[in-house]
């Protein structure tokens, strides 16, 4: 049932290719079209529509963080996340005109029903994000995207979020095509780089060598610390979420613009950093630089994920990630991968269970 892998965990990893390919031929058509058949709601809905509330938890939530991020910037509607353990004691202004987004891969996390129980009483339409047909969370939401993963067995999870990502991705075009905010020229480019992100999967993958061999140059270091910017803030957080989970080690993931305001203080020649550089197009590549460069002045230990042909950030780094070119909207989707991978081979050399971490359950239906 592992297909030959050592772990389910493994296995999962190595499946996204897959499962992003088949969310892509279900709602992407031939001439680059993305329907969402399944979804109750029309046109009107979404031009109507005043704003977006994302809830979950975990590795959910940091999905939810990354596609406010592409909500806000393809469909111009004001979007924010929450984690469910929060919304659903706090008083969030919300109404019969905000949808509602639910993200959960089991579709029974205890704190996300409740938070969509809550937004139903006040009014709002509610669409979850899941990933198991007949779950709690899909019989009490109006609109459901599946995200197709397949059983996922591994308590750390890892198809399931490149999947929820992904879902992400058509959504934010899908609205952001019904509302008219988006030029066909930008939508057309997005669909054609979201096509090659299952080869660029495959080609983190086939070095998933070289990236065990720099988890174990650095495993046995009591903390690290992941720095992302913008897209990549979810993945760093993401990243170091994996790699508390599987491994017990401590790590933290931060907004790398937020370095200066405390965590500079923890870095020395002992603590990895591991810094997400993949977004070149972006204004904040540059800012992101300079962070590595305070990093690097103080003799910190610089892992850095970065994009082939890299210059500027490779030469700062003692041990470097390259992953093939994208948008740097989309660039999440196939960094995680990598963050998965160095969060795998760091327990491996820890000698945990990876697929059955102490102390966690696959799915938590108690708050
Ligand atoms: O089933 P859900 O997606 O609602 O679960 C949410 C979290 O419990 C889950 O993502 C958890 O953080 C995972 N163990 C992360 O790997």
């Amino acid at each position: 049932e592992k297909a030959g892998f050592e772990t389910f965990m493994l296995k999962e990893i190595h499946e996204q290719p897959r499962v992003i390919r088949g969310l892509l031929d279900r709602h992407l058509d031939a001439a680059g079209r993305i329907e969402l058949a399944d979804l109750p709601w029309d046109r009107e809905f979404f031009r109507t529509l005043d704003r977006i509330m994302i809830v979950a938890c975990g590795t959910a939530y940091h999905a939810g963080m990354y596609g406010r991020l592409l909500l806000e910037n393809l469909t111009g509607l004001a979007v924010e996340t929450d984690l469910a353990s929060e919304f659903r004691y706090r008083n969030p202004k919300i109404s019969g005109d905000t949808l509602v987004i639910a993200v959960s891969q089991s579709g029974e996390t205890a704190d996300t029903l409740a938070s969509i129980r809550m937004a139903r009483e006040i009014g709002c339409p509610v669409l979850s994000i899941c990933n198991v047909p007949g779950s709690s969370i899909v019989r009490e939401s109006d609109g459901v995207l599946f995200t197709d993963a397949g059983l996922e067995i591994g308590v750390a999870s890892t198809k399931a979020y490149t999947a929820q990502q992904t879902a992400f991705i058509l959504l934010a075009l899908y609205a952001a095509r019904l509302r008219d905010e988006v030029e066909p020229e930008r939508s057309a480019e997005l669909v054609e780089a979201l096509r090659r992100i299952p080869d660029a999967i495959h080609y983190v993958l086939e070095r998933q060598d070289a990236i065990r061999a720099i988890a174990e140059k650095h495993h046995d270091g009591a903390s690290s610390l992941y720095l992302g910017r913008k897209f990549n803030y979810p993945t760093a957080l993401e990243g170091a979420l994996k790699n508390k989970e599987i491994s017990y080690q401590h790590a933290e993931g931060y907004a790398a613009g937020e370095m200066k305001h405390g965590p500079i203080a923890l870095i020395n020649e002992y603590l990895p950093v591991i810094c997400i550089c993949t977004q070149t197009r972006d204004e904040v590549y540059d800012k992101v630089v300079s962070n590595l460069k305070e990093v690097e002045a103080r003799n910190g230990r610089i892992i850095a994920l970065v994009t082939e042909g890299d210059e500027n950030a490779s030469r700062l780094a003692e041990d470097l990630i390259a992953v093939p070119p994208t948008l740097d909207e989309l660039s999440p989707v196939i960094n995680v991968v990598a963050l998965q991978l160095l969060a795998y081979y760091a327990a491996q050399a820890r000698g945990t269970d990876i697929d059955k971490p102490r102390n966690l359950a696959k799915s938590v239906t108690v708050e």
